[in-house]
């Protein structure tokens, strides 16, 4: 394998998506290449990103679908781009662990926090910064990471610590972690896990 086929897996924004697409598009990303977007609700500005970047964007929608049909449809969607990696990008809808044991080691999550602060059930965008401002902790940050378990096990590949200001609101905290952080470790997390699976795959 050369490249491993990535598949961006949104809900919202896709500013982390941006990332990744302006990391390939600038030469960050030799080992991977993202060959699908899929979004999980059709209004995500996410799709429109894609588009704009010229890649393939779709939407398996999680509101009109039991769990099984819609791991079902998305595992459809993922074999029909041959997918090797998926990149949970802001992707908010829960994963079952029968479908997250059939990606070891290949599926990566974004999680802005340090975990093992402020994770776990309930805790995604705006609420983990609410939470860290209501704890008073003066550092947070964000964490990429490998999904082997529910909801945020498996392998931490990278963490960036962001300072955490007296005025600061859910809002502004965010944009500073985004910036700071997200938008920097999960293009290389991304290189990270798509080398080290074409240097397995590779005789
Ligand atoms: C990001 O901050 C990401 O870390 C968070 O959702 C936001 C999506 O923004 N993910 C979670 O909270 C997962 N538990 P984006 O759509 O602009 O990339």
């Amino acid at each position: 394998m050369s490249k491993a086929r990535i598949a961006v897996l949104v809900s919202g924004g896709g500013t982390n998506l941006e990332a990744l697409l302006n990391a390939q598009e600038a030469g960050k990303l030799p080992h991977g290449e993202i060959v699908l977007v899929c979004a999980s609700n059709e209004g995500a500005y996410a799709l429109e990103r894609a588009r704009n970047h010229g890649v393939p964007a779709t939407v398996v929608a999680r509101k009109a679908m039991s769990q099984s049909a819609f791991e079902t449809a998305l595992s459809i969607k993922l074999a029909a781009y041959r997918v090797d990696v998926i990149i949970l990008a802001g992707f908010l809808s829960i994963l079952s662990e029968e479908f997250v044991s059939r990606w070891p080691d290949r599926m990566i999550n974004i999680h802005p926090s340090l975990i093992p602060a402020f994770c776990g059930k309930g805790m995604y965008g705006l609420r983990v910064h609410e939470a860290a401002l209501e704890r008073g902790v003066q550092i947070t940050g964000a964490t990429v990471h490998l999904v082997n378990e529910i909801p945020d096990g498996g392998r931490i590949l990278l963490q960036k610590a962001v300072e955490v200001l007296p005025d600061d609101t859910p809002q502004t905290l965010q944009r500073r972690v985004m910036e700071q952080a997200e938008w920097v470790l999960l293009p290389q997390a991304a290189e990270m896990v798509c080398r080290e699976l074409a240097e397995r795959e590779t005789p």
